[in-house]
């Protein structure tokens, strides 16, 4: 899916994007583009209302912290939510929203 242009997409105002039967959040962080599942595996809250630090955002609701670079729950790792590819082409953002690393709980290797 084509997000839009890498400079109009702001760091201080990440995007919710329509995935397939989900919605999916994209941050910016600095040069670097990272997609996650937006919806909090916690109680639901919308992560892209988050603060970023250091690569984690954190849920705004019940302060639950996930890795941006691979979906993982930063304090218990072994625990994932949805993280997407993103790649940068001719200064166009593009996320394979049909392809996500992770699954909640699945375990499987980073993506990041
Ligand atoms: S809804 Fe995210 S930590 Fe509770």
């Amino acid at each position: 899916m084509k997000v839009g242009r890498a400079e109009d997409i702001a760091e201080e105002n990440p995007r919710v994007l329509q995935g397939p039967g989900k919605s999916i959040a994209l941050f910016r962080v600095g040069g670097d583009f990272f997609a996650i599942d937006d919806m909090c595996p916690h109680a639901g809250a919308s992560l892209s209302g988050g603060p970023v630090e250091e690569g984690i955002v954190t849920c705004p609701w019940h302060y639950w912290r996930f890795r941006l670079k691979d979906g993982a729950w930063a304090d218990n790792p072994k625990i994932k939510i949805g993280c997407y590819p993103v790649t940068v082409q001719n200064g166009d953002v593009f996320v394979d929203v049909s392809n996500p690393k992770h699954d909640a709980g699945a375990g499987k290797p980073a993506c990041g």
